[in-house]
């Protein structure tokens, strides 16, 4: 039995479906019930053909022009949008046709949105430059792209193990696909040969899943020889590179050394030739006795020289493995500033002072005099035996830990820029009987102390030196 019309219209309702009847004198509509809420803007002071999208005029046209039932799919105006809808016409017995519309615009635009990622998808495919494919459940081939075809053949419906390939090959397939299809995600590197030369693979096999199920492998492999051949050339310039540095160095240490052993030989060969020329002065009995003890003399300041030379060089050159334990420094400051002034005869004309004080620093005492002592020597020197030497010792608070402050000043002339630059490089000197060596040394041995040491200078206003030295805990 036919349901009443009032469960009929709501039935429609429902369905979200317009029923109009369409008179076909006007061309107008007229609603069979209320219209669902997507016809809501529909102008049914209008024909019916007048709303059709005019790209669909015609065919909606020559449909109205038969009888009985068909179904169409055309563009309708509601309003100011246009819909994409489903029209089944039929034709009543009274002359009148019954029109029932569906909106079906998002469906279409799904569709339409699926045909294009579908032809992306093959594009990609197609274009992408190394082998891609799906495997099914089952591990069969399902889709290849060109790539994969030119390498393995043809394959779909078969698995790797029905495929013409090298044992070695298609066992490592077989089992990243099994991996695969058990859930995992396989990354790895293979080597093969192709065509008689190696070449290596990056080949991955992840697993599709529809929800939880693995339903097929998607596969990449991608030739990295190329990368591999860039990376290996790479290695060798670096190895190159490495070598060629070495070289360098070594060649650089080459230069020091002979340009050390030049200013040896000729600090040598100046007090030797003095002491040669002596002897033979004597031996030829040119010398008058009341001369001689001047002779004498000579020759012991220049062995002295020369001794003093060779303590210098061994200083600096002998590698010493230093003592550290924690040590006041004002002792050992008062040591080595007596001494210089001792040995460089200048106790009465130059006035010193030294002030201060700082916890125990890790020191060794011999090694660490002997820098102080070079320091304060190479003032006296530059202040050529007249002048004022102070030297404060104090306690800085660094941002990681304290330091002892050693702060050395003289009245001398100062330092021209191009002696400062080169300064603490062995044998850079501007006295006659000067080595160079005393401010390499003093740079060594605080480095061993793990300190630091600066200067300032400035040309007619002496000098000031820096050390800091780490205090211990
Ligand atoms: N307090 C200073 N005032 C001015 N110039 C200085 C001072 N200290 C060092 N110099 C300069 O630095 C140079 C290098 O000093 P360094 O102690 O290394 O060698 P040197 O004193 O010339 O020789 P050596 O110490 O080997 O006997 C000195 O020749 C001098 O020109
Ligand atoms: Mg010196």
């Amino acid at each position: 039995m036919a349901p009443p019309p009032n469960d009929l219209q709501a039935l429609l309702a429902g369905l979200d479906i317009g029923v109009m009847a369409l008179d076909e004198a006007s061309g107008l509509l007229t609603p069979a019930g209320p219209l669902p809420q997507w016809l809501d803007g529909l102008e049914l002071d209008r024909p019916f053909l007048a709303l059709v999208s005019s790209v669909d005029q015609p065919q909606v046209r020559r449909a109205l022009a038969t009888t009985g039932r068909l179904t169409l799919e055309h563009g309708l105006w509601v309003g100011s949008l246009e819909l994409h809808v489903r029209t089944s016409v039929a034709s009543t017995s009274t002359g009148t046709r019954s029109l029932a519309l569906q909106d079906v615009t998002a469906a279409r635009h799904d569709a339409r949105q699926w045909r294009e990622l579908e032809a992306w998808l093959v594009t990609m495919a197609e274009t992408l430059p190394f082998d891609f494919f799906i495997l099914d459940r089952d591990g069969r081939f399902l889709l290849q792209n060109p790539a994969s075809v030119k390498r393995f053949g043809s394959a779909f419906g078969r698995t790797f193990f029905e495929l013409e390939l090298p044992d070695a090959m298609k066992e490592s397939f077989l089992r990243a696909a099994s991996r695969a299809l058990d859930g995992e995600q396989v990354r790895e590197e293979r080597s093969w040969l192709v065509g008689g030369v190696e070449r290596s693979f990056s080949q991955s096999m992840s697993p599709v899943r529809d929800g939880e199920v693995v339903v097929g492998v998607l596969g990449i492999d991608i030739d990295i020889t190329p990368l591999k051949q860039s990376e290996a050339a790479l290695r060798q310039s670096l190895s190159e590179l490495e070598a060629t540095q070495e070289a360098l160095v070594r060649r650089k240490q080459f230069a020091a050394l002979g340009e050390m052993a030049a200013v040896v030989a000729h600090e040598v060969r100046n007090p030797l030739g003095s002491i040669a020329n002596a002897i033979s002065l004597m031996q030829r009995g040119v010398v008058s006795p009341s001369e001689q003890p001047q002779l004498w003399k000579v020759i012991a300041d220049e062995t002295k020289r020369l001794d003093l030379l060779v303590a210098d060089l061994l200083d600096f050159v002998r590698p010493v493995t230093l003592t550290l334990s924690p040590r006041p420094l004002e002792p050992l400051l008062a040591r080595a500033l007596r001494q210089t002034l001792w040995t460089e005869d200048a106790e009465s004309a130059v006035s010193t002072r030294l002030e201060g004080s700082a916890p125990p620093v890790p020191l060794d005492d011999r090694q660490l005099e002997l820098a102080f002592a070079n320091l304060f020597r190479n003032a006296v020197q530059a202040m050529n035996g007249r002048g004022a030497l102070s030297v404060d010792v104090s306690t800085e608070e660094g941002e990681r830990q304290r330091w002892a402050r050693v702060t050395i000043r003289d009245t001398g002339p100062g330092m021209p820029s191009e002696v400062k630059e080169r300064l603490f490089e062995p044998f850079v000197t501007t006295r006659a009987s000067g080595h160079g060596l005393g401010l390499a040394i003093v740079r060594k041995v605080v480095e061993q102390h793990h300190g630091e040491v600066r200067f300032e200078s400035v040309p007619g206003e002496g000098t000031t030196w820096v050390v800091r030295l780490p205090v211990g805990e």
